[in-house]
């Protein structure tokens, strides 16, 4: 389940609003015979890549490597499976869904394919797709709920907030490696690019006044041809030099203000803050998405919230990205 998890994080945000989810197939003796995550909304669920893998690997059919539509990927399993799956295990991170969405159901998949044994993280709690281990279970596949349940929870973060109807935020961070987060260009060609993807499906970016002053930013996600998300100006002062690149993006709306109420009119947030927005937002924001580069740079170290839990990390080109997490106030 660690394997479906560390898969999954690799994806967090870019899924919404689909959950992040990993998926393994395994062998009795628990070697990895596939792992999927779940690329994007619309895109084929985390099972069925990690089964796509697994049919590859032990039939080497390559024509399956062709197929990327979710619908024609469920076709071909069942028609081409051939008792393949019938001893095999699958680790997913969240209960699979049961549901007709943008793509059929990984319920009905999974039981055609005959797999024997399907141990899930998180209870999928949506009423569309909830009920799949269920079903599954009805139909004699072995089933084992709740393993890892905390950190598939956690994972499950912005989905839950989605489906509780509040805003899912985040703080990101560029560091030197000595921790200077000022100072202009900090991270390499790479980790800006995933900048511009997460923003590419954030809806608010939230930035303080002063950086607006001293970085005049533009905050589009032009790197990635994304759309640029909402901005809002978090300020004391009523007034911008309107004439920077910010208030000139096609599309979308600036905000100033001096509360953050609007979050809550939105459902995916990103702040993008120096230490005075740190410190004063570091008591009600859970989640830190930290990008740190191999190089040092010279200037002072920022301070950062204590108590962050490290509880993902990947390499970004030269740099290091990490996921922390720590209870807000
Ligand atoms: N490395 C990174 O990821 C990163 C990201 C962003 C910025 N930065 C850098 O950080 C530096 C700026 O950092 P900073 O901490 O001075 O500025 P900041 O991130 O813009 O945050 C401080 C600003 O937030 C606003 N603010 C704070 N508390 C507020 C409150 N209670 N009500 C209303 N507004 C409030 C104030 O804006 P007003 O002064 O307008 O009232 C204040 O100047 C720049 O050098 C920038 O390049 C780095």
């Amino acid at each position: 389940m660690q394997k479906a998890l560390d898969a999954a994080w690799t994806r967090q945000v870019l899924t919404f609003p689909n959950p992040a989810v990993g998926a393994v197939v395994s062998n009795i003796e628990g070697d990895v015979l596939g792992i999927g995550a779940h690329k994007k909304a619309g895109t084929p669920h985390a099972e069925v890549l990690a089964l796509k893998a697994a049919y590859e690997a032990l039939t080497h059919d390559s024509r399956i490597n062709d197929i990327e539509d979710a619908a024609q990927l469920h076709t071909f399993l069942k028609k081409h499976h051939n008792n393949l799956f019938h001893k095999l295990s699958l680790h997913v991170t969240l209960e699979p869904c049961h549901h007709f969405g943008k793509t059929p159901p990984c319920s009905s998949l999974i039981e055609e394919l005959g797999l024997k044994r399907i141990v899930i993280g998180s209870y999928d709690e949506s009423e569309r797709a909830k009920g799949g281990g269920t079903y599954l279970q009805s139909k004699g596949v072995d089933v084992l709920f709740g393993c890892l349940k905390k950190k598939c929870d956690l994972l499950l973060t912005p989905f839950t907030c989605k489906e509780q109807k509040r805003p899912f935020v985040f703080f990101k961070l560029a560091v030197s490696s000595n921790g200077v987060a000022t100072g202009g260009i900090i991270t390499s060609l790479d980790s800006r690019l995933m900048v511009h993807h997460l923003r590419d499906h954030c809806d608010l970016l939230v930035i303080g006044g002063n950086t607006v002053r001293i970085d005049k930013p533009i905050l589009d996600a032009r790197l990635c041809k994304g759309k640029a998300p909402d901005v809002l100006i978090y300020s004391k002062q009523k007034t911008f030099d309107q004439t920077i690149p910010l208030f000139n993006i096609p599309n979308r709306s600036v905000m100033i203000a001096d509360t953050l109420d609007k979050i809550n009119d939105y459902s995916m947030v990103m702040v993008e803050g120096g230490q005075g927005l740190l410190d004063t937002l570091s008591c009600e924001i859970e989640w830190y998405l930290i990008f740190e580069s191999p190089h040092e740079k010279e200037g002072e170290a920022i301070r950062l919230p204590e108590g962050l839990q490290k509880i993902f990390s990947q390499k970004v080109g030269e740099d290091t990205m990490n996921w922390y997490y720590k209870h807000a106030r």
